[in-house]
């Protein structure tokens, strides 16, 4: 009787093993994205208030870029006070910017301009303002917040 248990791998069988591991590998990949489509991770909440800048940071003119809600945004300081918008352009997506030598919010993608006050497209293809973002000023604490964004 033989106690010996011998185990041959072939090198063909090593291709096929390595094959299925890749296979299996981008399978779970379609897997997982068809799942994150069905069930879809939960929205934060569109309100949260999260701390900006100081006051005393931002001079008139001037802006500051933030994260709201994962995204980018902008904070201006105007001489008619504090503006916050979010800063993915509304025409494809890119990031729009502060120009303060034009007075404008521009967008380096397809020239997209918007009006520091009120987030309006000035000129280009963007279809929609940009989305103003209510601020908070908290004076005890000198703090500016973000509150909910607004859609003008
Ligand atoms: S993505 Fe901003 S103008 Fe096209």
């Amino acid at each position: 009787m033989n106690d010996k248990i011998t185990l041959t791998f072939t090198r063909r069988k090593f291709s096929e093993i390595l094959i299925g591991l890749v296979a299996l590998f981008f399978a779970s990949g379609v897997v997982a994205t068809i799942l994150k489509y069905l069930w879809p991770p939960s929205v934060k909440a569109t309100s949260s208030e999260v701390k900006i800048a100081s006051v005393d940071e931002i001079t008139t003119g001037s802006a500051k870029k933030f994260l709201f809600n994962g995204k980018a945004a902008v904070l201006l300081k105007m001489p008619a006070g504090f503006r916050a918008f979010g800063a993915v352009c509304t025409h494809l997506g890119c990031i729009a910017y502060w120009k303060p030598d034009e007075n404008d919010i521009f967008c380096p993608c397809h020239l997209g301009r918007f009006d520091p006050n009120t987030g309006a497209v000035i000129s280009g293809p963007p279809p929609s303002p940009l989305p103003a973002i209510d601020i908070i000023v908290k004076e005890g604490q000198s703090m500016l917040s973000g509150g909910k964004i607004r859609i003008m």
